[in-house]
């Protein structure tokens, strides 16, 4: 292996200035696995520990090979002596060598060696038709790296030990597709699960590290049981990091799809200093997931193979206030507050009202709800939300409104729960009423009733509870995001809705479309800000004056929303806009990534050709797609804007972060491939009027992939600029024309004799002369 990276080095090194370094172990031993019919089952025990512990004690670039594998391989090999190991957990030492080398005269390889390699095959949970989602991109993903902090396996019969590692590891895969990760290896005891691939959801961070404590918790109870018959305590310990990755099938024979980069490295490191059951994130997680958790700050950890410390915070629980995301004062929403207030004024009056407030992910429907009720000192609120990874789970919105209506969190033992709601239910108590609610809370009690007397009684119930504490002061409830109801609780809240009218109650909604609310309600649209207002919250937000350039450029690619303008704020570095914030791709991708595969290869093609773009020559790129329905459905998910039907049907990206987004997740290589279509596209679609087409086909064929058509282009789009006087655009199209010649003398002595010519214009007469000499030697 090292051989071959050599080889390969040579060559990375030259094209991108990069060498591969490889460490690693290898050991001999006994090993479990379920054999070849099982699924991805990981191959474990103490020999693939010692493996993994000597690949990262390893130098760079070197072998080294526990004591068994020594004893066995020292005829052909040379070996000498490396420091001892440990394995996490275990006091004694092992032997560790290094490989020096082949030994002379034997052929290497000649005898088998049964060597236990690591990590299984990665798992594939999409469906085919979801195929397209395969295809390679980069995105930002959430990395998972659970791993045991005390090996088991020097401590516990091969039997045993597979026995309580099995309930590890159908533990660990459990929480992770509760949140919607994947599992993509197993690597000796540790799993390395991806949230936010192939598919894309908006909060992956937050699942991630739901997961993460969702797995502890199940450790623990596991455990109580697994202490008592073995003696020995499944305990984790998990690392969490959000970032950039290549994401896609790997090259070869078995189709696995995984994700690769540093942002998949590091989860690890963290992981491997993260104390026993606790969960540390990097700090790009902590930014995108903030709100969801209470954090505690650790000292900045050393990591192996980082220069830098890295920061990290230790989760401690996930937040439970209701809107923890509140940054400066509220702008402008007068006339919506008055409604709500008003709505509100009738309700305590007796005329019970809803009012559902829709709007586009970060428009600030929160943050009005929000402002509304600390207006309201005396109300008695009670405010639920729907999580987007319960969408499927039946009652889950239904369930965390009888835990705010009756004051239960989800920590809470069985008892506690119970006497919550008996507290509270007290004399209209229905039978059985107490168990189904402790049933729908999702503890292990059974009611009696079959699904539509459940149904029917949980209706009976809320609206008991609705008319009961309406009567004592006015009530508002709040449920957030209908948009993620799973069905069940979307019918149950629908007929409860019924009771609203006569009762001294707001019931107020809030989701990204009007129709998530079913049932009658006056809709409160919000809109965007309006530049005026955008641009105080600018001000508001950022923590140093921003200049107006900067500013006017944070409006136009934020179109006045405020979660996007806080997020491009935060992200400012020294006063200039950095790339697309982290939180904003991943609620992104998650909007494209949830398209159909015609719609979003439109996207992708659009994001190519730019903000704007034609109908005609996205069909152009995209030859295979019956592009018109396409745009339709981007128009309806509001991604994109139809902006003008003649001369040319044209299309605009509803954000300038969407196409962003769009272009960023295409890989470099496919990206350079399309600009290259879209070059030929407009040179063929516009033939006879190619010259107002200059810059346009100069702007993709530089970004292209094909030489001589860039170079061409660059020379002609640089000639124009010159014969218009714009004499800087002329010198970019010329230089970057040369950097496209290296083929081509004659491309290259035309460019530095027009570079010469506009030194000349330029009064720059000893550098015109120095092109012109340079021009001369090129032909
Ligand atoms: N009018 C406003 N003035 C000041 N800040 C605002 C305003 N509206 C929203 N914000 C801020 O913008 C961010 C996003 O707002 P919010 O969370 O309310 O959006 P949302 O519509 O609820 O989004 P989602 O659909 O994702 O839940 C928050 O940090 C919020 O404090
Ligand atoms: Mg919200």
């Amino acid at each position: 292996m090292l051989d071959a990276l050599a080889a390969r080095n040579e060559d990375l090194d030259r094209k991108y200035g990069v060498r591969l370094k490889l460490r690693i172990g290898v050991n001999t031993g006994e090993v479990i696995w379920s054999g070849p019919t099982g699924k991805a089952e990981p191959t474990v025990g103490r020999t693939v520990s010692i493996a993994q512990r000597l690949e990262s004690t390893a130098a760079p670039n070197t072998v080294h090979a526990g004591d068994s594998t020594y004893r066995a391989a020292r005829r052909k090999f040379e070996f000498k002596a490396a420091p001892l190991i440990t394995i996490t957990g275990a006091d004694d030492l092992e032997r560790a060598y290094e490989l020096v080398g082949a030994k002379r005269g034997v052929g290497a390889g000649s005898e088998r060696l049964e060597v236990p390699v690591a990590g299984g095959g990665a798992s594939l949970q999409v469906g085919a038709e979801r195929a397209y989602l395969l295809e390679e991109q980069r995105k930002v993903v959430t990395v998972l790296f659970a791993d045991l902090a005390e090996p088991l396996a020097d401590r516990l019969q091969t039997e045993v030990l597979q026995r309580v590692l099995g309930s590890y590891f159908s533990a660990v895969s459990a929480e992770i597709a509760r949140f919607g990760g994947t599992i993509d290896k197993y690597v000796g005891d540790a799993v390395m699960a991806v949230f936010g691939a192939p598919v894309s959801h908006e909060d992956d961070a937050a699942r991630a590290i739901h997961a993460a404590l969702g797995i502890h918790a199940a450790l623990r109870k596991e455990s109580d049981a697994i202490e008592r018959r073995f003696g020995v305590r499944l305990v984790a310990h998990i690392g969490v990091n959000t970032g950039e990755v290549v994401a896609g099938l790997l090259p070869g024979e078995v189709a696995a799809y995984t994700v690769t980069g540093d942002t998949v490295n590091t989860a690890q490191r963290i992981e491997s200093v993260t104390p026993r059951e606790q969960t540390y994130v990097s700090a790009t997680t902590y930014a995108v997931a903030r709100h969801a958790f209470v954090y505690e700050t650790v000292p900045e950890l050393t990591l192996k193979g980082k220069s830098a410390p890295v920061a990290a915070f230790r989760v401690i629980a996930p937040e439970r206030r209701a809107s923890p995301r509140a940054g400066a004062t509220l702008i402008g929403r007068d006339a919506e507050l008055a409604r709500l207030y008003a709505a509100f004024r009738a309700a305590a009056a007796g005329t019970g009202t809803a009012v559902h407030v829709h709007g586009e992910a970060g428009v600030g429907k929160t943050r009005l709800v929000t402002d509304f009720l600390s207006g309201l000192p005396t109300a008695q609120r009670v405010r639920a939300r729907a999580n987007s990874y319960e969408e499927a789970t039946p009652y889950a919105l239904v369930a965390e409104l009888v835990r705010r209506m009756f004051g239960i969190s989800p920590a809470d033992t069985e008892d506690a729960a119970r006497a919550a709601l008996a507290g509270r239910l007290g004399r209209t108590t229905a039978d059985g009423a107490t168990a189904l609610l402790l049933e729908i809370l999702g503890y292990a009690v059974v009611s009696q009733l079959d699904p539509e007397g459940k149904r029917r009684l949980v209706i009976a119930l809320l609206r008991q509870v609705i008319r009961d504490r309406g009567r004592e002061r006015p009530l508002v409830v709040v449920i957030e995001d209908l948009h993620w109801t799973d069905p069940t609780s979307a019918e149950v809240l629908t007929e409860v809705a019924g009771v609203v009218p006569a009762e001294r109650c707001l019931l107020l909604s809030t989701a990204r479309d009007a129709a998530a609310a079913r049932w009658p309600a006056d809709a409160i649209a919000l809109e965007a800000l309006d530049s005026r207002a955008a641009e105080q919250l600018i001000d508001r937000v950022a923590a140093a004056p921003i200049d107006p350039a900067t500013r006017a450029l944070i409006l136009e690619r934020t179109a006045g929303n405020p979660f996007f303008i806080e997020e491009v704020v935060r992200s400012l570095k020294d006063g200039a806009v950095a790339s697309v914030p982290a939180t904003v791709q991943d609620l992104l991708e998650a909007r494209l990534d949830a398209l159909e595969s015609s719609p979003r290869r439109v996207a992708h093609a659009g994001a190519v050709i730019g903000r704007t773009f034609w109908e005609r020559v996205v069909a152009r790129v995209t030859p295979d797609l019956d592009v018109a329905p396409a745009l339709g459905t981007l128009t309806a998910e509001r991604l994109v804007n139809e902006t003008a039907r003649t001369p040319e049907h044209t299309y605009s990206f509803a954000h300038a972060l969407v196409q962003e987004v769009a272009y960023r997740t295409q890989l470099m290589t496919n990206r350079r491939r399309t600009h290259v279509t879209v070059g030929d596209a407009y040179a063929s679609l516009f033939e006879e009027r190619v010259d107002e087409f200059v810059d346009t086909l100069a702007f993709h064929y530089r970004r292209g992939d094909d030489d001589p058509k860039a170079r061409t282009w660059l020379l002609r789009a640089g000639h124009r600029a010159q014969q218009l006087y714009a004499n800087a655009e002329a010198v970019d199209y010329f230089s970057a024309a040369i950097e496209r010649s290296a083929e081509d003398p004659a491309a290259r002595a035309d460019a530095q004799e027009a570079l010469g010519d506009v030194a000349g214009v330029l009064g720059r007469y000893d550098e015109a002369l120095d092109r012109y000499a340079a021009a001369a030697t090129a032909v």
